[in-house]
């Protein structure tokens, strides 16, 4: 056989194998708990277009969400987002990500949102003005939230 056909088919036959992994397959967004007290309705729309994904309940599945490997990713970085900062599930400072100092260190040093998903998604991209307007608002907004 053509070796570059074997290796084809091998690669096919590994990523068939990938999707029976069970792992990336719950999609589910569970009912909004609680939301923080937002500043104004300027914050939470950047903030919805920027960071819900994988810090809120309202994360927008991609279609490759249900493609192994990419499936793994997308569930580990919504898993880990929302246990570190949750919007729709708001705790008063309990969650790591609840701090003003934290939240503007992730915009300000380019972390957040991470360079990968911004490959694929050109709407988290901000302009020097809405990383600012960010940093100020969810630092008003977890100021007046956490008590
Ligand atoms: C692609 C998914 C994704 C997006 C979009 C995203 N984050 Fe995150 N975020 C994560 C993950 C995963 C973690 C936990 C692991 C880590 O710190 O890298 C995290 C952690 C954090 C933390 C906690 C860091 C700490 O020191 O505890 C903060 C704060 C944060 N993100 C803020 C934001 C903000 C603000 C936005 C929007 C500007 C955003 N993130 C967008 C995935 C994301």
């Amino acid at each position: 056989m053509n070796r570059y056909l074997r290796a084809a088919l091998i690669a096919g036959a590994a990523l068939l194998l990938m999707q029976l992994v069970p792992y990336g397959r719950d999609h589910r967004n569970p009912p909004v708990v609680r939301e923080p007290r937002w500043d104004s309705p300027a914050t939470r729309d950047l903030a919805k277009r920027v960071c819900f994904n994988c810090h809120s309940f309202e994360t927008v599945w991609p279609w490759y969400a249900s493609l192994a490997p990419a499936s793994w990713l997308v569930t580990y970085d919504v898993r880990e987002g929302r246990r570190h900062l949750n919007f729709s599930d708001w705790q008063d400072g309990r969650r790591e990500g609840e701090s003003p100092a934290k939240v503007g260190k992730q915009i300000r040093s380019g972390d957040m949102p991470p360079w990968q998903y911004l490959l694929a998604h050109p709407e988290g991209r901000m302009t020097h003005a809405e990383k600012q307007r960010l940093i100020d608002g969810l630092g008003a907004t977890i100021t007046s939230s956490v008590k």
